[in-house]
């Protein structure tokens, strides 16, 4: 299986986690990765109906909101987002939430279905690297955001934003409670076992 999104039929589509990129050493960031989606989505005459942010955190910087700009869409995310900006916002002395509500169109909760042409989107809350994290299930895929990577890769930490390690187990439970051929899209491949290639797809069996 691909990791599209999208329906056939209707031509809905989303799209997960489209984020900048930022290096590290300068703090400089790039949209240039967002820049790319529009083509994918116009070659293809598909209409963006759901931009998905699995959660964020400080260097997770979403670019959902340019993604929308150019293309529509509405955006959604974790319900507990608010905490999450909020504990950024004790870190760093900004303003409670700084502005996280009026960005996102739609706050999502465990177990909620987002319709997507002839699919179902479903939510599955899955707390841990941070406590509003989600991932999506699309048929017989999960996409896992930082819940879990790469198989060789592990799983993200959890010491940031409230993380909580002993919710990480019981999301990546979840997760793992599926047939071993269920397919699973990680949003990180860290080239274990000096993998050049970055790799994003493995199974519950893997
Ligand atoms: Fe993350």
């Amino acid at each position: 299986m691909k990791p599209d999104v999208w329906c056939a039929r209707s031509k809905a589509c989303a799209v997960i986690d489209p984020v900048f990129d930022l290096d590290p050493a300068s703090g400089h960031t790039s949209c240039r990765p967002v820049e790319l989606i529009p083509s994918f989505v116009r070659e293809r005459g598909l209409r963006l109906d759901w931009i998905l942010d699995t959660h964020i955190h400080h260097d997770h910087i979403s670019g959902a909101s340019e993604l929308r700009r150019l293309l529509g869409g509405a955006i959604a995310i974790g319900d507990r987002v608010g905490e999450v900006a909020n504990a950024i916002a004790d870190v760093y002395g900004l303003e409670p939430r700084f502005g996280t509500l009026d960005r996102f169109d739609r706050f999502l909760a465990d177990r909620e279905e987002l319709p997507l042409g002839d699919f179902t989107i479903k939510v599955l809350a899955t707390p841990g690297h941070t406590f509003d994290h989600l991932s999506f299930v699309v048929g017989d895929a999960v996409f896992t955001g930082d819940t879990l990577f790469m198989p060789d890769s592990g799983t993200a930490r959890c010491d940031f934003h409230r993380g909580n390690a002993g919710a990480l187990i019981q999301s990546i439970k979840h997760i793992l409670d599926r047939a071993d051929d269920v397919d699973l899209f990680a949003c990180h491949d860290y080239g274990a076992g000096g993998r050049r290639v970055p790799a994003w797809q493995s199974t519950v069996g893997a």
